[in-house]
């Protein structure tokens, strides 16, 4: 049967691993899609490079423009990530009436909802299993395996890069710039992990799960974004004491007032299957009102990890080729016209549990000065610990797990706390999820 017909863009690490993978089990793919998929040409600012990957298998160029206006090809495949160049040529592709590839998460998180229209009315599908969690294929799950289901909350653990420093900061009781500084010198962390470490790339992933979910637009403007920098090697330490696991998490969540988006650290409970995802590794908790909780474990990242995940969508578009547009799969999981505007809940009325650690003077009331400013703004206390203060010293720390409560309620006690006198330096605060029911 005649092949269908791939441009690649860009022969990274992903793309050099989709190239490897589909040459290597071309046969077993060709079964599976009915017809043969060939890569026939790929765009690589670095020619020699590209020259390199594919050994005369197909052309190379430099110009990533010729390819999506190339009337042989039908399937582009974006691998060279940002919202630059990348944004320029999937509108050019799609508006030749190609269909597309991407692992391309910023750029759907920022400019999906225009990306998708344009798809919508010239009726090609745009894929992009490899843009969350690598290998692991959450899309397919939530848009297609969950389709019987009101999705009740998603939390995942989808930025390796800050699992593996947390997981090591907990492992052998180091700094976080200890940790990324090892990362670096290992390979593990980019030479600018600004993304990773601020949860940015975390944000875009779980803006993109929630816009499945909830059959909403991406709001990535609207997500919470907390990462991990200012995180202390004696909070995890008091965490574990506690029973609890520090993750960076992207949560998102149905509530009665709009849509929960936020990436944060989180106190999790060390007997939760999740909290014990530990290194580069990615898994996603899902909590549909049918199924249950459903969890997916796997590797985030990685050449061939991810091109396993962007085989699969040329699979998926090589099957669906012929198909009339209205009987694919809705890029959203939702039909177009049924996208629901549900607003995105801000910050301050989210409502969860928090781990609150003050550094305190070690003198009668402090405790009753402490639980007052609680009280009064209605926050209940659910665990506490003080810890002994060091020989010689006269401040001590006291860790407060609380029960659920109103975020600018706990940023009011915080402001509180913080005056007092006996209240030594910044209050941290992180929050902590069940994730049970
Ligand atoms: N930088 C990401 C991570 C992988 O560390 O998980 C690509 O999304």
């Amino acid at each position: 049967m005649k092949p269908i017909n791939v441009g690649l863009l860009g022969i990274g690490t992903v793309g050099g691993g989709a190239f490897t993978v589909l040459a290597r089990n071309a046969e077993e793919i060709t079964r599976r899609a009915g017809r043969p998929i060939r890569i026939t040409v790929v765009a690589d600012k670095n020619m020699e490079l590209a020259n390199k990957v594919t050994q005369g298998a197909c052309r190379v160029t430099d110009d990533a423009f010729s390819v999506v206006n190339d009337p042989e090809i039908d399937i582009v495949i974006e691998l060279i990530g940002g919202y630059g160049v990348a944004k320029e040529l999937v509108l050019k592709a799609i508006a030749n009436g190609k269909h597309v590839v991407t692992a391309n998460k910023a750029l759907l998180a920022t400019h999906g909802n225009e990306i998708f229209k344009a798809a919508q009315d010239k009726g090609v599908m745009v894929a992009f299993e490899a843009a969350v969690a690598g290998g692991i294929p959450i899309i397919k799950a939530v848009r297609e395996g969950l389709s019987a289901n009101r999705i009740e909350w998603i939390a995942g653990i989808i930025n390796g890069t800050t699992n593996f420093i947390l997981s090591e900061m907990r492992d052998k009781g180091l700094s976080f710039d200890a940790v990324l500084k090892e990362a670096q010198r290992l390979g593990y962390a980019e030479a600018d992990p600004t993304f990773d470490i601020e949860g940015v790339d975390a944000a875009h992933k779980i803006t993109i799960l929630s816009a499945l979910a909830f059959g909403t637009p991406m709001q990535f403007d609207k997500a919470y974004i907390e990462g991990i920098a200012r995180l202390d090697a004696s909070d995890i330490k008091y965490a574990e004491q506690l029973g609890y696991r520090i993750k960076l998490l992207g949560i998102t969540r149905r509530t009665p007032d709009g849509v929960e988006l936020r990436v944060h650290p989180t106190l999790i409970p060390a007997k939760r299957l999740i909290a014990n995802v530990e290194g580069a590794m990615n898994a996603v908790l899902v909590q549909g009102d049918a199924v249950g909780a459903t969890l997916y474990y796997g590797k985030g990242a990685g050449a061939e990890p991810t091109a396993s995940a962007v085989i699969a969508d040329l699979v998926d578009v090589t099957r669906m080729h012929t198909a009339d547009p209205e009987n694919r799969v809705p890029h959203l999981a939702f039909q177009p016209d049924q996208l629901a505007d549900l607003p995105i809940l801000p910050m301050d009325e989210v409502q969860t549990c928090y781990y609150l650690r003050l550094r305190v003077q070690d003198e009668p009331g402090v405790l009753a000065d402490i639980t007052r400013v609680l009280a009064d703004e209605k926050i209940s206390i659910d665990a506490m610990i003080q810890k002994e203060p060091g020989e010689g010293e006269y401040e001590a720390d006291l860790v407060l797990l609380t029960h659920l409560t109103r975020e600018k309620r706990t940023n009011a006690a915080i402001a509180r706390l913080e005056k007092l006198l006996v209240v030594k330096g910044k209050v941290t605060r992180i929050r902590m999820e069940g994730l049970g029911k």
